[in-house]
């Protein structure tokens, strides 16, 4: 039974491959649902008319099931969050018309939610134990972004680096295509990489301005490598793969914490999260506990759930535009390009 009081939102996340839906119940997640699309696997990547295809077919499931789940008729909500950008157009456009057409037919609010601050406030999640104080810093990696923001307060998201070219989460991907392993590759790479000798291959890291980051330069020294050693040895990556997997990992995971380092020690901050899908890696997870101990910060790690693309964490940035009163407008337009600042 929900009081008068309480702020019942339905959220809708569709900015990649995932078709998600949650309700909230204030901060609280009562339902989150997420459907895959398997149809990508075979090309190697997302192919985005696809995506946007998948999402039209499971939308209406997906919201039906998450309302079912969390017990709510569509007359209870408040509101409907719905994610407005950055993504793939195609596949924003569809959760975006079919959110703002139900809030509009319910007669209420729509709110437009950007992606990757979604992200980082997945940690403000009611249901969670430990919540970052502000200001935190937060490293973001998606398979569309990299970057460290200092977070001042729900609203307030200062970017102090970013990549300059692939997100961390690419180039896990696209190592793991030049390992002949399925997309996504990020989850196979870390499974790998658990079993493998992290020292056994070397790769040269990029020397970047400020705090930013570039991850090009080892995709190209990474394939480089596993041609050169293929002409070779053409079992060579059958015979490497967890060496090469782990070597890769500890390579991609020294060049954010370096620079996550830095911002700390710059900006003195001790409240460190992560966000995004490459924050459910393992070894990334592993090396922030230790610098945390190690540095005496406050180590923050999502649950896997909210690691990579959910609703949760739309419904709960939805929330806290709900109660700031930032009310969307119907001609709000899905925008596959938008600064967190
Ligand atoms: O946040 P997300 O689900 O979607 C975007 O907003 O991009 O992130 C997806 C990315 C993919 O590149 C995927 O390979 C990566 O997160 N990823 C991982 C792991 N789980 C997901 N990368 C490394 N290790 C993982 N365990
Ligand atoms: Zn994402």
């Amino acid at each position: 039974m929900n009081s008068t009081e309480d702020i019942i939102i339905l959220a809708i996340e569709s900015s990649c491959d995932d078709t998600a839906a949650a309700v909230m119940k204030n901060d609280k997640v009562l339902a989150n649902i997420v459907a895959g699309q398997d149809v990508h696997r075979a090309y190697g990547g997302v192919v985005p008319e696809l995506a946007s295809r998948a999402h039209q077919k499971h939308i209406v499931p997906v919201v039906h099931q998450a309302l079912k789940a969390a017990q709510v008729e569509p007359s209870e909500l408040n509101a409907i969050a719905y994610t407005k950008g950055p993504g793939l157009l195609g596949s924003l456009l569809v959760g975006a018309s079919f959110a703002k057409s139900m809030a509009q037919s319910l007669g209420i609010p729509a709110l437009p939610i950007h992606h990757m601050k979604a992200h980082i406030l997945a940690h403000f999640i009611g249901d969670l134990p430990s919540k970052p104080k502000f200001p935190f810093l937060c490293l973001t990696v998606s398979g569309g972004h990299t970057q460290i923001v200092i977070v001042k307060d729900p609203y307030t998201f200062d970017v102090v680096g970013e990549t300059l070219d692939d997100a961390a989460g690419e180039a896990f991907d696209k190592a793991a295509k030049i390992l002949g392993l399925p997309y996504p590759g990020g989850p196979l790479i870390d499974m790998y990489a658990a079993e493998g000798d992290s020292k056994k291959f070397k790769f040269t890291k990029p020397k970047v301005d400020g705090y930013n980051f570039s991850f090009s330069g080892l995709k190209t020294n990474f394939r480089n490598l596993v041609e050169r050693e293929r002409r070779r040895n053409p079992a060579f990556i059958q015979e490497n793969l967890k060496d090469l997997c782990a070597s890769l990992q500890a390579t991609i995971i020294e060049m954010l914490m370096e620079q996550v380092k830095r911002v700390a020690v710059e900006y003195k901050i001790t409240e460190v999260a992560l966000a995004g899908g490459v924050s459910a890696n393992s070894g990334l997870r592993v090396r922030l506990e230790k610098e945390a101990l190690f540095l005496g910060w406050k180590a923050h790690i999502p649950p896997f759930e909210y690691c990579t693309d959910n609703a949760g964490m739309i419904g709960i940035t939805g929330y806290y535009e709900y109660i700031a009163e930032h009310k969307g407008k119907l001609d709000d337009a899905a925008t596959a390009r938008w600064r967190i600042e």
